[in-house]
């Protein structure tokens, strides 16, 4: 059942995350709170099994087909890095520099403990530019988070001046039919 009276502990799919995340007229500020809420309330458990999750193996294989071979000495975004989950996948296929960037500090300090990341930026990405130089990162990685809850289209313009040229922009988003996560 889905219902978004039930609170992050109780969250056991997807669809519950989305009852409450692109819930029409929701904040970013309310976002954060409820990543804030659900990275001290398991949410890495939660997202062990990668059923519920399907998007980080997608990320993981495409970025794979995309970027094959030695990828030392490329730098990587992961926007919406939360506890980190997705930047481990991005280290396990062998980069090595990958920076988080996400408004929820409880879930970057979660991606801290596991010492995933290099730079951690604690900010929203929205239309606006960011304080990082353009052209710095050769992938930019998304999983999970593109929504109007969350990362706003025009975001799309500030990630390409972020990318170096010929450089990726990888989003994987859950599946929008009913039953599929
Ligand atoms: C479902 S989690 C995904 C975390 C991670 N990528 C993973 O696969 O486990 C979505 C994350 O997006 C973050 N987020 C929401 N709005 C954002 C924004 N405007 N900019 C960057 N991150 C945002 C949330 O705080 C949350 O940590």
């Amino acid at each position: 059942m889905t219902s978004s009276k039930k609170g992050p502990a109780e969250w056991t799919d997807m669809r519950d995350v989305a009852s409450v995340v692109l819930k029409p007229g929701v904040t970013g500020d309310e976002v954060k709170d409820l990543y804030n809420q659900w990275a001290k309330n398991g949410y890495d458990e939660h997202l062990q099994d990668r059923s519920l999750y399907g998007a980080l193996q997608v990320l993981k294989n495409t970025v794979k087909d995309l970027i094959p071979g030695n990828k030392d000495g490329m730098e990587v975004l992961d926007v919406g890095a939360g506890t980190g989950i997705s930047g481990q996948f991005m280290k396990d296929i062998g980069f090595k520099v990958v920076d988080g960037l996400d408004p929820a500090e409880a879930m970057l300090k979660v991606a801290d403990e596991k010492r995933i990341y290099r730079n951690y930026h604690c900010v929203f990405l929205t239309d606006q530019p960011l304080d990082i130089p353009a052209g710095t990162y050769d992938l930019i990685t998304l999983c999970g988070v593109m929504g109007h809850g969350c990362i706003p289209c025009e975001s799309f313009l500030e990630m390409t001046r972020l990318v170096k040229p010929g450089g990726y922009i990888v989003n994987c988003c859950r599946a929008a039919q009913p039953g599929r996560t």
